[in-house]
């Protein structure tokens, strides 16, 4: 099928911020893709078609032997070109420029360039109070000049930081305007892509109706089923599939029993009667909390839940009958290809739960309609389609559930007390207008009891441990700095709400050392 948007590609030399050139581009309404420049071909490009290129920053120095380098059709396509930081040296590189390392080079961190005082349409906005803050990483920098190339800023380090061939539409600069420590930024980049022609109909609506076109012309009279987590991602994609294909989905709710206060009943009932899709509610509880008896090791538990999901989402999909495709809320950062430059495999810190091998082991075909989106677009794309703001804005929450939130062994008097004592802490944080701050919020019950004293009297009850941080992706992630005021009057709560827990811990550990989860 044919799109309806305009493309830009990007083309990854590496850089651990890549994705935010992505992030910066859908936010003014254009569409891109990153593709590793390993797969970047000449005959890539022509198929790609990009309206505009952006060439990625990375680690490499364009005078090594091997150093990645686009296709050679590349700078003869007669499109926009941004060079951004290695960008900018291939570029250099490819048209006749030199690019140089060694001492005095190299530049890491603030840094501020200062105009040269000829004018460029790409620096509108820039320098109207004087030089700009950026953000440098660089070793190796621009020596001379490629042919055609005049500067249009200069940093202490980087004498051509900011360069350009106005009449090819060849842009390059030597820092990162897509990270927030370069204030003015996106503002370059909105220049960039209005200089290309883009006109910004990258929009929820337009892809909305795109990705019904789409789930339509794949799945044509098919059934498809989908596995609901109450996350928003399989709520969004079940949603847009409904309204693609209406009844011929099935949304499979999978209770494990490991499930938050009211989360079973608040997904079947929005599901059920708010948007009327079928909806099969597996109460499959018992099965794995029997299963999970005596289980106390992090990753048999993983394991336990992961292989049970699957065992009990094919049984109720194989009652479904005669559907060929499996719905997946995959989004665009799990599909994007990242370039390795080290190519060694990673440790596993957690087997994370998830139905990767569902389709091929039940012969199912994919569905996947978000794959093209990041999760913030997806919220948009949730909002469009009009699920409600308090269940689009929810704190992301782990498939193996509330078993990952109890170390040492799950019983059904510890998920208990857990939930109580969880609904009261976001209760408290609602209540104090702190949900939105914070990407994700839990308690946890500790595998241990202490004495206290309620009343007269003697207690030896469970802890629990809070834990609340800030994070962007889940990969990092800070602890949140709760007021003590907000800390005393919460556990003050718990411990008078909840029977059996009569100590509160406020988890203080970052991502790294720390993991979000406990187990
Ligand atoms: P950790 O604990 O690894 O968590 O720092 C990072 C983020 O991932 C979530 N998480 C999971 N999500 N299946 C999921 O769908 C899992 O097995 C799983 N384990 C952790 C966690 O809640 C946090 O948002």
């Amino acid at each position: 099928m044919t799109r309806a948007h305009d493309r830009l590609l990007i083309i990854d030399f590496g850089s651990q911020v890549t994705q935010l050139i992505a992030r910066r581009l859908r936010e003014l309404g254009v569409y891109c893709e990153i593709h590793p420049f390993q797969k970047v071909t000449d005959a890539f490009l022509a198929s790609f078609a990009p309206k505009a290129v952006i060439l990625s920053g990375g680690p490499a120095s364009v005078y090594w032997q091997d150093a990645p380098m686009p296709p050679p059709s590349l700078f003869g396509l007669g499109v926009p070109v941004l060079g951004i930081c290695y960008g900018q040296q291939v570029m250099m590189h490819c048209l006749g420029g030199k690019v140089e390392g060694g001492q005095g080079t190299s530049e890491f961190g603030r840094a501020h360039v200062a105009p040269t005082g000829e004018a460029l349409p790409l620096l509108e906005g820039w320098f109207e109070n004087g030089p700009e803050q950026v953000w440098m990483s660089h070793g190796d920098h621009v020596s001379r000049l490629a042919p055609g190339f005049r500067v249009y800023g200069t940093s202490p380090n980087a004498p051509f930081a900011i360069t350009a061939d106005v009449g090819r539409r060849f842009y390059a600069v030597q820092f990162h305007p897509e990270v927030h420590h370069t204030p003015k930024g996106a503002k370059l980049y909105e220049n960039f892509v209005r200089l290309a022609g883009f006109t910004g109909d990258w929009t929820m609506g337009a892809y909305r109706d795109e990705a019904i076109q789409r789930i339509r012309a794949q799945v044509g009279e098919g059934r498809v089923i989908c596995g609901l987590s109450g996350g928003v991602d399989s709520s969004v994609a079940a949603v847009l599939i409904h309204e693609a294909i209406g009844d011929r989905l099935t949304c499979v709710f999978v209770d494990h029993g490991l499930l938050r206060q009211n989360e079973a009943e608040e997904v079947v009932s929005m599901f059920r009667d708010h948007y009327n899709i079928p909806l099969i509610h597996a109460d499959e509880s018992d099965l794995f909390l029997d299963a999970l008896e005596g289980v106390s090791d992090p990753e048999e538990k993983r394991k336990t839940i992961g292989r049970l999901f699957i065992d009990v989402f094919q049984k109720h999909a194989a009652a479904v009958g005669g559907a060929e495709f499996l719905a997946q809320g995959t989004l665009y950062p799990d599909v994007i290809e990242s370039v390795s430059f080290s190519g060694g495999p990673s440790v596993t810190i957690k087997s994370h739960h998830n139905v990767g091998g569902l389709p091929q082991k039940m012969g199912l075909k994919l569905v996947e309609p978000l794959r093209e989106l990041f999760k913030d677009e997806v919220r948009a794309l949730g909002r469009e389609l009009g699920l409600p703001e308090r269940f689009i804005g929810r704190h992301p929450f782990p498939g193996p559930g509330l078993a990952i939130r109890c170390p040492g062994e799950i019983t059904r008097e510890k998920l208990a007390i857990l939930r109580q004592a969880d609904a009261v802490y976001i209760d408290q944080i609602r209540k104090h207008g702190l949900y939105d701050e914070i990407w994700q919020a839990f308690a946890a019950i500790l595998p241990m009891r202490t004495v206290g004293v309620m009343g007269d009297g003697r207690t030896y009850d469970y802890a629990v441990a809070l834990r609340a941080v800030t994070s962007v992706d889940g990969m990092t992630a800070d602890y949140y700095p709760f007021s003590h005021d907000f800390l005393s009057e919460t556990a003050t709560r718990i411990i008078n709400e909840v029977r059996g827990i009569n100590r509160v811990f406020y988890d203080v550990t970052s991502k790294p050392p720390g993991t979000i989860e406990l187990e």
